[in-house]
């Protein structure tokens, strides 16, 4: 059933009344271009076919259900968080209050297929979703690029999760059959063809990023920022460092800095490299950055799990084109690009060894490149 259906019949079944609206935004995979959006630099996500969708209707108050438990919780949108999902339907209410386009109150459901702390960016299809819901609900209806920002700081200042705009720009900019490529330093998007499949496997290990890692590392490329401003004034962000800067990074920033910076700046172009491949049809130029950019994850970047590394090596040695730990990290998904006829037989392969190695059979599937975030019809049946 479609995340859509299911947000719709919960509200049925939790609010015995029917939605007024309902939205839905994917989830997504990134391709490559890790941890540079908050640096300045590009990315190449995908909008995944799975899907969060929030179906709403005006009430006195603000209450709020998923599909997974089927609990109804009073939402206080003005007092302290109570760390779950609610936080980003909160963080979005907020948001959309300084912007004068909140409802005065309402009752919400929210259902989704999109896996939770797998690095798929469940969180972003929520927050655009409830902000492209509720907006309609207020009757101010917001356009694309307001969604990106309520759902941004809904995250980033409400729930403290120092993300940058990826996983916001692609759930409201997809379009169907493309990869988007996000300038974050300029803000230009550019859509780049992905006729194929991309094949996901969940490494299992579930992170959560209101902890910290993600947090870290930002004020580590902050800290690495100013250091390198000493002798670049006016460097606007790290991704604008050359390659042939970075010997001068090593002699001046710290140690333990310099591989945080040099992630940045060899992602930033291994990105660049990947949207022309993939314009050219190259996929097997695509794959072979995607292992690079894995590799610069794991020993520059520390971002990566030994679940990972494993199915990144193995996916590669069964023939896959390339594969790469995407999302935030530590924990997560895989994301694999290998060649149509032998795909299904090296996914096989690949989740054969690592239920050997680590003692269950991943979770893989696979998407086509998915659109943005919609408007969804309410069924007949309950309209
Ligand atoms: C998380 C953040 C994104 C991005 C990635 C790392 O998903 O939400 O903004 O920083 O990590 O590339």
């Amino acid at each position: 059933m479609s995340s859509a259906r299911l947000a719709t019949s919960q509200f049925a079944t939790s609010f015995a009344t029917q939605p007024a609206v309902a939205a839905s935004a994917p989830g997504r995979v990134n391709l490559i271009g890790e941890h540079t959006d908050y640096n300045g630099g590009p990315v190449l996500p995908v909008a995944l076919e799975r899907r969060t969708a929030v179906a709403a209707a005006p009430w006195d108050g603000w209450r709020a259900v998923t599909s997974l438990d089927g609990a109804v919780h009073g939402l206080d949108v003005d007092g302290p968080f109570r760390r779950d999902w609610t936080d980003y339907l909160v963080g979005v209410v907020r948001e959309l209050r300084a912007r004068g386009a909140a409802p005065a109150g309402a009752q919400v459901a929210v259902a989704s297929t999109v896996p939770v702390g797998a690095g798929l960016s469940s969180s972003a299809a929520l927050t655009v979703a409830t902000a492209r819901a509720l907006s309609l609900l207020a009757g101010r209806p917001l356009g694309a690029a307001d969604l990106v920002e309520v759902a941004f700081h809904a995250e980033h200042d409400q729930v403290g999760v120092r993300c940058g705009r990826m996983d916001q720009t692609i759930a409201a900019h997809a379009r169907r059959g493309t990869a988007l490529l996000f300038e974050t330093g300029t803000g230009s998007l550019e859509q780049v063809p992905f006729p194929g499949r991309i094949w996901i496997v969940e490494t299992g290990v579930s992170h959560r990023l209101t902890g910290g890692a993600l947090n870290e590392r930002r004020r580590e490329c902050e800290q690495a920022l100013e250091l390198c401003r000493a002798w670049r004034p006016g460097l606007r962000f790290l991704a604008h460092l050359a390659p042939a800067d970075l010997p001068e990074v090593a002699r001046r920033l710290p140690p333990p800095l310099v591989p945080r910076v040099r992630h940045v700046v060899t992602e930033t172009a291994r990105t660049r490299a990947a949207a022309l491949a993939l314009a050219a049809g190259d996929l097997a130029g695509v794959g072979r950055l995607l292992v690079a950019g894995h590799e610069s994850l794991r020993l520059d970047y520390g971002s990566t799990v030994p679940e990972a590394d494993f199915l990144v090596e193995r996916a590669v040695a069964h023939g896959a084109y390339g594969a790469r730990l995407t999302g935030a990290g530590w924990g997560g998904a895989v994301v694999v690009l290998a060649p149509a006829e032998r795909e299904t037989r090296i996914l096989a392969e690949v989740s054969r060894d690592f239920g050997d190695r680590f003692g269950h059979v991943p979770e893989a599937w696979s998407t086509r490149a998915a659109g943005g975030v919609k408007r969804e019809a309410i069924p007949a049946a309950l309209g």
